[in-house]
């Protein structure tokens, strides 16, 4: 069973989804640590009624983003996390810190990317008449939203979406794709060996990606 610790700033039902599932019978992940760099997150209450280890180590109490990074990963390090899986954590971190957990650090983003990444996703997707959109676990690389893909769920656009619409309804496709792509990962299913794709192993491939079924 591999240890896993989730960073968080806010809401956090990402998190709560893969924490989640980290209690089947058959999982292949344990969480071992919630962190987040906001202390008022609301995560971090879920995240503590319910069981889970959680911590802030709050960014503003650090003069430099080296320093902050410096704790983030001493705490990683301390609860023996092997993957960490950023869910809405909103922090941009070093090409430092994303090389010392490369292959083992995860995201995921409102989109189907390559596009739309980065802030907005769901309003940019809108407007731009996109018919399909959806969401995407990647490896995380020094390139903000570009590491290489390991799982994408399509949703589609529907003729009178607002971005609220839009986002509930990827939102829920997320808690759908990041617990088998990350449980993928800690499997050894999914790998980042080199180059700018990730491999996943042939049975898998059509299972990581689906349509949510509304
Ligand atoms: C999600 O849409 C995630 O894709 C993005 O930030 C949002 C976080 O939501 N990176 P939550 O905190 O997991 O509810």
């Amino acid at each position: 069973m591999k240890q896993v610790a989730i960073l968080i700033s806010a809401r956090g039902s990402n998190m709560e989804a893969l924490c989640r599932a980290s209690r089947a019978p058959d999982a292949a992940y344990h969480v071992c640590r919630v962190i987040s760099n906001r202390p008022e997150a609301e995560g971090l209450n879920w995240a503590n009624t319910n069981g889970f280890e959680s911590l802030a180590v709050d960014h503003k109490q650090f003069p430099n983003k080296a320093s902050f990074e410096e704790k983030l990963h001493a705490e990683l390090i301390a609860c023996g996390a092997e993957y960490v899986c950023l869910a809405g954590f909103m922090r941009l971190l070093s090409a430092e810190f994303v090389q010392s957990w490369r292959g083992r650090l995860l995201n995921i983003h409102p989109s189907l990317l390559p596009s739309f990444a980065g802030l907005t996703p769901q309003q940019r997707a809108l407007d731009a008449g996109v018919r399909l959109s959806g969401c995407t676990v990647h490896f995380v690389s020094e390139i903000m939203d570009a590491g290489p893909i390991i799982a994408q769920t399509v949703v589609p656009v529907l003729k009178d979406d607002t971005e609220d619409t839009i986002s509930g309804r990827i939102l829920r496709a997320e808690h759908q794709t990041y617990w088998p792509a990350l449980s993928a990962v800690c499997k050894g299913q999914v790998s980042w060996d080199n180059g700018e794709r990730a491999t996943v192993s042939e049975q898998l491939d059509t299972s990581l990606h689906g349509c949510l079924d509304l």
